[in-house]
């Protein structure tokens, strides 16, 4: 186990990869081998980039949860291309292929500045290299009854990971500070950054998880979780929070969503971060941040589902 799991490593150089992989694979590798391996190669965490993996499934989970039929037979067929059977399997795939695909990390999320009031495409959208705009584009391609299975289910994994990071407050905002990335923090005793902590740290905290190595997490606790959140969700926020006929203008939709998660930002995540450490500084941060996370979770997760219903309907 340990001669293969470095051997993977060492062969993707790509940690985020090897998640996916033992992730996807249903494996769950020993847990200290994995962790000697990583240790003996000294792998560096990459800059955080999204929703951890956690936040990433919860959203797929609660959009599945809301399919109808007909998309969610067309689902169905698309994921099983690669032999896969539900949404959040594919949920981070765009963080393990970066590699795969360069240039595109600036896909994950669009820098308006942390002082502005709103996006402006021409400010903060240089080239249409903004999750506004890759959100958009694969949209309509994940829509294209025309276009290839394959090219459509790749369109399927930008669009299920796209709309969770546009639901990330610090996903909307930069403060010369790469989205929080080079604020450090200390979060109930670890060091960390701004960035990460709304990431993962925050969920992790709430919901008891252990980050697993390399990303992984636990699916079951996971998928139950998402359904607890779900459960909460009203009709009434419901029916506030994705409007039919999002498509074909889907676009218009992202640049309010987008605006949301900044507005968050300047509101929530950078208020009180002066004196970013010690126990009643984390206590506090938590107590008002996760009620936050929890509807960009279930918002991300409703508007999912109204996305994939209206792209995917006969
Ligand atoms: N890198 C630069 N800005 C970022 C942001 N807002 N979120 C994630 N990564 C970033
Ligand atoms: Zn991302
Ligand atoms: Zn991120």
């Amino acid at each position: 186990m340990l001669v293969e799991c470095c051997h993977r490593v060492w062969q993707t150089s790509q940690p985020y990869l090897f998640l996916l992989w033992s992730n996807f694979m249903n494996l769950r590798p020993n847990r200290l081998a994995v962790m000697v391996c990583a240790g003996l190669l000294g792998l560096a965490a990459p800059l955080a980039m999204s929703w951890g993996p956690e936040g990433h499934a919860i959203v797929a989970d609660i959009a599945q949860a809301h399919l109808d039929p007909a998309a969610a037979t067309e689902v169905a067929s698309l994921l099983k291309l690669e032999g896969f059977d539900r949404l959040d399997q594919i949920s981070s795939w765009a963080d393990g292929n970066r590699k795969e695909f360069p240039g595109t990390g600036s896909w994950h999320y669009v820098d308006i500045p942390l002082k502005a009031d709103n996006y402006d495409a021409t400010r903060d959208c240089v080239q249409g290299n903004c999750i506004v705009a890759k959100l958009d584009e694969n949209t309509h391609v994940l829509a294209d009854k025309t276009a290839t299975p394959q090219a459509r289910l790749l369109a399927l994994k930008w669009v299920v990971h796209l709309v969770g990071d546009i639901h990330q407050p610090l996903h909307a905002e930069d403060n010369d500070d790469k989205g929080g990335n080079t604020v450090q923090v200390q979060f109930f005793g670890k060091g960390t950054n701004l960035h990460s902590i709304w990431d993962g740290g925050i969920i992790r905290q709430a919901l008891s998880l252990q980050p697993g190595p390399h990303y992984t997490f636990d699916h079951a606790a996971v998928q139950a979780d998402a359904m607890t959140l779900d459960a909460a969700i009203t009709p009434t926020q419901r029916a506030a929070w994705a409007t039919e006929n999002l498509l074909p203008q889907i676009v218009d939709a992202s640049i309010v969503w987008a605006d949301e998660s900044h507005k968050l930002a300047q509101d929530v995540a950078y208020v009180d971060i002066d004196k970013p450490s010690g126990d009643a500084w984390s206590q506090r941060y938590q107590q008002k941040a996760w009620p936050v996370i929890q509807t960009r979770l279930e918002q991300g997760g409703v508007r999912l589902a109204e996305v994939l219903n209206e792209a995917l309907s006969n």
